[in-house]
């Protein structure tokens, strides 16, 4: 038959054409199939963790977060608090210095209307916890205490429901508990929208702050805001005690480090404290409004926390404010940056700028001891 030889051979190609088809089709799902396995085992190896933050300061905590852990899964991110997955260590986790506070996170709830109490009592009636509690391997030994907050204040609860909780905590990671002696702190933190987080305190960073010293994390935002360089000459002329200087000096990179207050007995301390270095640091008494011995446009980074008004008589704000500008305007170098922690009423904006050395590149509203205040980024022209 005319053709019949080419017959097969025809049934062959398409035969090929199919399988070729299907063996692709085969290998994309199979691909599909197993990225979507190595995304669950990855996702089942990354810990969950929450973080509380300065409140009005999530748009940063997002992106620097992101920064620091490559591997990070925000999960969601609330006025102050964040929850994420990430295999970093825990102990890691717990180093991160624009957090206030970190835990491995171990439940999560939302009741409308509850208090302590009901939270304590909600976790009480998870028939999961104990395997959740258990599945803090790294935890055996040691003590623990129980922390209960509402709307970010320890608050105390029903001794009865609180002794249980204890009881179960310890049962199932082996901890004992010690009161308020115990060394890991297992947190019930309620919110004000009923939002329940129970978990594992993991933050590394103790430290207390004297009257009137910035928190640790709030110093390290207002340094990370100004962009630290290694080339950095840096500048705080409002220093206190130090905490913006201390927190450049030991966990950033900086070429030269300027300290400067009008009190010299805050200076006499902070010089004290830094006996550890004197290369590439300076701390003096000096007025802010008057650096004489700074040369024009030498400075980098500026970034101070100014006094607000309300301990110290500052005569006409708007004049006082005024000067300083003028005169960090004068030592900043084009390029500079210029980071400022001030009490919101100021109208620090409308005073900045009224010279035209400076434009505003960020700004965040913040509470600093529950009072308002506002963080500004400019940079000079
Ligand atoms: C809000 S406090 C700074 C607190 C600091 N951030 C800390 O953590 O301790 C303002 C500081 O400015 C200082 N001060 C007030 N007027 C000054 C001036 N004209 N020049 C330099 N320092 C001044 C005060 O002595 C005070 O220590």
């Amino acid at each position: 038959m005319p053709g019949a030889g080419i017959e097969p051979a025809r049934d062959f190609t398409s035969q090929v054409f199919e399988t070729c088809v299907f063996a692709s089709f085969t290998t994309q799902a199979y691909v599909y199939y197993l990225t979507a396995r190595l995304n669950l085992l990855r996702l089942a190896r990354m810990l969950p963790f929450f973080s509380t933050f300065i409140s009005g300061l999530g748009k940063v905590t997002d992106r620097w977060l992101k920064e620091d852990l490559a591997d990070v899964e925000v999960d969601f991110l609330l006025d102050g608090l964040v929850v994420f997955r990430t295999k970093t260590p825990s102990h890691q986790v717990g180093k991160i210095r624009f957090f206030n506070n970190s835990f491995i996170l171990i439940s999560r709830d939302k009741l409308i209307g509850v208090d302590g109490d009901k939270a304590v009592q909600v976790l009480l009636a998870d028939k999961d916890l104990g395997e959740k509690l258990s599945s803090l391997g790294a935890v055996k030994g040691g003590s623990f205490k129980l922390v209960v907050s509402f709307e970010n204040r320890t608050v105390s609860v029903d001794h009865d429901s609180s002794a249980k909780l204890e009881r179960f905590i310890s049962n199932r990671t082996g901890l004992k508990w010690l009161g308020v002696e115990g060394e890991r702190e297992f947190w019930v933190m309620v919110r004000s929208d009923g939002s329940i987080f129970f978990g594992l305190r993991i933050t590394s960073l103790k430290k207390k702050v004297t009257e009137g010293e910035l928190k640790l994390g709030l110093a390290n935002v207002l340094c990370r805001l100004s962009d630290p360089l290694k080339s950095d000459i840096f500048l705080d002329p409002y220093c206190g005690s130090g905490a913006i200087f201390l927190e450049r000096i030991s966990s950033f990179p900086y070429k030269f480090a300027c300290a400067i207050d009008s009190d010299v007995s805050k200076i006499n301390l902070l010089t004290k404290k830094v006996s550890w270095t004197r290369e590439k640091v300076k701390i003096r008494a000096g007025n802010a409004l008057n650096l004489s011995e700074i040369e024009d446009e030498s400075v980098d980074k500026i970034v101070t926390d100014p006094p607000w008004g309300h301990h110290e008589k500052l005569g006409d704000v708007g004049t006082f404010y005024k000067r300083m500008i003028d005169e960090f305007g004068r030592v900043l170098g084009p390029g500079g940056v210029m980071v400022v922690l001030v009490a919101r009423e100021i109208g620090f904006e409308g005073i900045a700028l009224t010279t035209s050395k400076f434009t505003l590149a960020e700004k965040y509203e913040i509470l600093v001891s529950g009072k308002k205040a506002s963080i500004f980024k400019f940079l000079r022209a």
